[in-house]
């Protein structure tokens, strides 16, 4: 089968591999779409390794139809469309993937939409409504608002009854993420997010915040917190070391929760995507939610899409169509 190779230089082309085997419990996928994510910029350059077991190749999800099911599975037929999310092995023709990580595509969507779909809002569902435990009407913050991830959750803050406040880097990009729903924001080269971040709170304090960027917002992102606020650290591109006020913890009853999808377990990411299917998919089917895909590229051109996604240019998600 053809998959995206990585050289000893980091570059990237679209060449031989072998295609997978599946176990007992996996199905194997013809991929029709996959779709780019900011650790795959970091996995390319061999910071971001695949945990044991995964893929080596690049893809941390796909849309496809399967093909073959091991002996075990029951949940899926030959011929099924599916989109999933994976631990590695997307960006190839073919896939193998534990049938419990594979989820039916929402109703209307084409492949490339679903490919859009698995990875961040696996990660924007799992962070706020399982690890920081949102309840309606609860106040968010949401960094990096026009990332895959960061589109995501304002969808949901949106349709689970939660306002939403966003960091980005253009006015463009504001304007779309309130487009989306947040209901309001700041550039984040234009200062600091605390003096909008603090009216938007309106006196209450932040609830929750999910954050990619790590050092560079935590003492902010502390002050703007409730009693009880929840900070759920996902990313650090903006740096893993700072100092902190410690007192200020204990006196709201912080919790700071370090959160990453990727290196759990089948079972665990299930638990994830299952709810995914129960509570989001009929919302995505209704269009009441989108996949929010900024550009479609053939994978060939995987170069060129990747040098989009680190622009920093992109509002949610690059696709890579693998219909070749
Ligand atoms: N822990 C997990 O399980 C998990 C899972 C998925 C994703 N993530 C993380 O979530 C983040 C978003 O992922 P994605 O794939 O959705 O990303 P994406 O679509 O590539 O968007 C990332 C955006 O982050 C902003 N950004 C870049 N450098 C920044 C910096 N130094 N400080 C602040 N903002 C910066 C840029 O937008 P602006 O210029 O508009 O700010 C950029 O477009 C990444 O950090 C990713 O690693 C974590």
């Amino acid at each position: 089968m053809k998959a995206v190779l990585v050289d000893q230089e980091s570059n990237l082309s679209w060449g031989e591999a072998d295609r997978p085997q599946i176990n007992a419990d996996e199905i194997l996928v013809k991929v029709h779409a996959t779709a780019i994510n900011r650790a795959d910029l970091m996995q390319r350059r061999g910071m971001y390794p695949a945990p044991a077991g995964a893929s080596e190749i690049m893809g941390l999800e796909c849309a496809g139809e399967v093909v073959e099911i091991g002996e075990s599975v029951s949940s899926w037929n030959v011929g099924d469309k599916i989109c999933a999310l994976l631990a590695g092995g997307g960006y190839a023709e073919y896939v193998a993937i534990p049938a419990i990580n594979a989820m039916p595509i929402p109703s209307g969507l084409s492949m490339n939409e679903a490919a859009a779909l698995p990875e961040v809002f696996a990660t924007a569902w799992l962070n706020l409504f399982i690890e920081a435990a949102l309840v309606p009407d609860e106040k968010v913050i949401l960094h990096a608002g026009a990332s895959g991830v960061g589109t995501a959750g304002i969808q949901l803050c949106k349709a689970f009854g939660n306002p939403c406040f966003v960091t980005v880097g253009n006015d463009e990009k504001l304007a779309a993420c309130i487009q989306l729903g947040a209901t309001a924001g700041s550039n984040r080269h234009e200062g600091s997010f605390l003096e909008k971040a603090t009216a938007f709170a309106d006196g209450t304090g932040i609830n929750v915040i999910l954050d990619p960027v790590g050092g560079a917002y935590l003492n902010e992102n502390l002050q703007l917190l409730s009693v009880g606020g929840r900070l759920v650290l996902i990313g650090l591109m903006g740096g893993s070391k700072v100092e902190m006020e410690l007192a200020m913890l204990m006196m709201k009853r912080t919790r700071i929760i370090g959160s990453t999808l990727r290196a759990r377990s089948p079972l665990e990411k299930a638990v994830v995507l299952d709810q995914l299917v129960d509570r989001v998919w009929p919302k995505i089917a209704s269009g009441e939610i989108k996949p929010i895909v900024d550009t479609v590229l053939p994978i060939a051109s995987v170069e060129d899409a990747h040098a989009l996604v680190a622009s920093d240019k992109t509002i949610g998600k690059v696709i890579l169509s693998v219909d070749v």
